[in-house]
């Protein structure tokens, strides 16, 4: 059988998972997807850094729009970051050549989604994102798949590892912001500008592509009320605890009489719920569903193999079959999105969630 034939721009901590994973778990792969899986080419910034992988087998890119329309790749693997510039000019022009695009990047997906998805549909090609929201889970096929008879009344969660890493170390070894962001950062869990993880921006893509999945609605970020952690104080913190609390970053979108709500900001979270008690990087994502009732799932929301597993579970899926719609509906069924009126309690991180 033909192998898939896979491209990946950005060798940074997901992208160089991403070829290490493929490479040494092929056999596998293939058996999984009856059909071998093979990286031909790659491309990122510096072709000299070691990236403890070996790429000697593969085409190298100096620039990823070229290597999106290179006529020897089947799928091209979107790793390199940003809402603009070489992300979205190498997406587009991987959809325009016909290519499958798979990408971990929601800041992307948050601000393009409308025209990406309706391109990829019109050119019969998957785009596939597991990656983009909360990294390891499987979260965006739940939505997109396995929750297809239900309607969906509210989804919610902590859907960035950055931030609950900080939280959880603030809180049990009460050290400052500054040292627990530094350390996500060298973990490869914060974003290249950290400011979209603890300003609760990077929450907020991920909500509006969890929004659009369980309403059927556009994604619109920008309707989000978003507030972020930066002003959370270990005082703070110890405060929530004496009152029976922990602080929590949530994301929240549900559906009202008016519209549906979007909403990220810290949230005190009573100790004994299950939200409570996800630490550190992971993520938990709740989806509240007319016919199966209450599903979480709980995982690694950010990491190097952890988001990869999601990025491969993307590229498998092309190697089966031929995609899917991209919000599980045709893009040009997708209502507009509505804003529901939203009420907020003086200082969001009150707020206690019922
Ligand atoms: P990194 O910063 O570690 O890696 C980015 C990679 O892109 C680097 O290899 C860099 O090259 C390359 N790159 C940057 N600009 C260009 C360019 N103009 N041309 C070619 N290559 C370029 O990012 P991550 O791996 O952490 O993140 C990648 C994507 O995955 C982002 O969209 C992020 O939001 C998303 N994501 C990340 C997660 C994580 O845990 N890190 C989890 C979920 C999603 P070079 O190495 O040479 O500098
Ligand atoms: N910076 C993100 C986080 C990466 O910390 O959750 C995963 O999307």
């Amino acid at each position: 059988t033909e192998s898939l034939k896979v491209g990946v721009a950005g060798l940074g901590t997901v992208g160089a998972s991403v070829v290490r994973i493929v490479k040494n778990k092929a056999k596998q792969l293939e058996s999984r997807c009856g059909r071998p899986i093979e990286v031909v080419a790659v491309s990122a910034r510096s072709r000299s850094k070691d990236r403890g992988v070996d790429l000697s087998s593969m085409e190298w890119f100096d620039d990823p729009v070229a290597l999106a329309q290179a006529p020897g790749i089947d799928v091209f693997v979107e790793l390199v970051g940003g809402d603009s510039g070489s992300a979205e000019d190498s997406v587009r022009a991987a959809l325009n050549a016909g290519k499958h695009v798979v990408t971990a990047n929601k800041a992307l997906l948050a601000k393009h989604a409308v025209s990406l998805s309706r391109l990829a549909e019109e050119k019969g090609v998957s785009l596939n994102y597991e990656a983009a929201v909360a990294g390891g889970i499987p979260i965006v096929k739940t939505m997109r798949e396995s929750l297809a008879g239900n309607s969906v009344s509210r989804v919610y969660g902590i859907m960035n590892g950055t931030c609950n890493y900080i939280l959880t170390r603030m809180e049990r070894e009460g050290l400052s912001f500054a040292e627990c962001l530094a350390d996500a950062q060298r973990l490869g869990y914060a974003e290249a500008d950290p400011t979209f993880d603890i300003e609760g921006h990077d929450t907020a893509h991920k909500l509006s592509l969890l929004t659009s999945l369980a309403f059927g609605c556009e994604v619109d970020s920008d309707a989000i009320y978003v507030e972020g952690i930066t002003s959370i104080t270990t005082d703070d913190i110890r405060a929530a605890d004496e009152l029976g609390y922990r602080i929590k970053l949530l994301g929240v979108a549900q559906r009202t009489d008016t519209g549906v709500e979007q909403r990220v900001h810290p949230t005190m979270v009573p100790k004994h719920s299950a939200i409570a008690r996800i630490d550190g990087v992971l993520n938990a994502v709740a989806v509240d569903a007319d016919a199966v009732g209450e599903v979480v799932l709980v995982g690694p929301g950010a990491g190097g193999d952890a988001t990869a597993s999601s990025v491969i579970s993307d590229i498998a899926d092309i190697a089966r079959e031929d995609g899917m719609p991209v919000f599980g509906q045709a893009a040009t069924s997708l209502e507009p999105y509505t804003k529901a009126r939203m009420r907020l309690h003086e200082g969001g991180y009150y707020i206690r969630l019922a």
